[in-house]
């Protein structure tokens, strides 16, 4: 191939990259992110009705099962990560997501708006493309009972999570802060 070709070739690709990373998101945002709210309504009113030990299955059953028919609605691979895993069997980022949730609390620090804090990238694994997005999960007032200062935590409810999580490390967090990520991997 001619060096002027190929390089032209290489500038009508750069566009149309930037285009399909555009509508991929788009695309991406609105199928999987109204899981969100769905939690932290369903977070919110299982507090209220039930107690905070009560809504303990919202994050760890009802979360995890919106997630789950969504996954299975579009064959992508759609997890919660957190760099302070409760769960870390579910919930261990991989390095792509470990930078990233590094990144969200730098550009958070810098004074990015963290409700809208998000990535995507076209990366390839295993010599295949593959679409990622990541949204960052602000630690809002409602987290706080599960996920704020441990001492201020009832005998209940630490005994509960002791009792599931003996290496929890989801506590100590303050409103504000990005309490993880929900994270999309999508095959083009
Ligand atoms: C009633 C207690 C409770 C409240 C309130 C709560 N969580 Fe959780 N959270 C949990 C439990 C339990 C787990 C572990 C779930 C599992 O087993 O997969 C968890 C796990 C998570 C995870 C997955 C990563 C990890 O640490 O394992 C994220 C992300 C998360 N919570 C975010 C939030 C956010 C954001 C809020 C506020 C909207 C919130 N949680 C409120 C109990 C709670």
């Amino acid at each position: 191939m001619k060096p002027l070709f190929a390089l032209s070739l290489l500038f009508a690709a750069l566009p149309a990259l930037a285009q399909d990373i555009g509508t991929l998101t788009a695309d991406t945002k609105k199928t999987v992110l109204p899981v969100v709210p769905k939690v932290v309504n369903a977070m919110q009113e299982a507090v209220a009705a039930k107690g905070v030990a009560g809504a303990i299955p919202v994050c760890k059953e009802q979360a995890p099962a919106l997630i789950k028919e969504k996954r299975q609605e579009t064959g992508w691979d759609i997890r919660r990560v957190s760099l302070k895993t409760r769960n870390a069997e579910r919930g261990t980022p991989d390095l792509w997501e470990v930078r990233q949730l590094a990144d969200f609390n730098i550009r958070a620090a810098n004074g990015e708006k963290i409700d809208t804090l998000e990535k995507s990238e076209i990366v390839t694994i295993d010599g295949k493309q593959v679409f990622r997005y990541m949204k960052a999960l602000p630690v809002g007032d409602v987290c706080l009972n599960c996920h704020g200062a441990a001492e201020n935590f009832d005998a209940g409810l630490k005994a509960k999570l002791a009792e599931s999580y003996p290496h929890d490390q989801a506590t100590g967090y303050t409103k504000g802060q990005i309490r993880g990520a929900l994270t999309v991997k999508r095959p083009l």
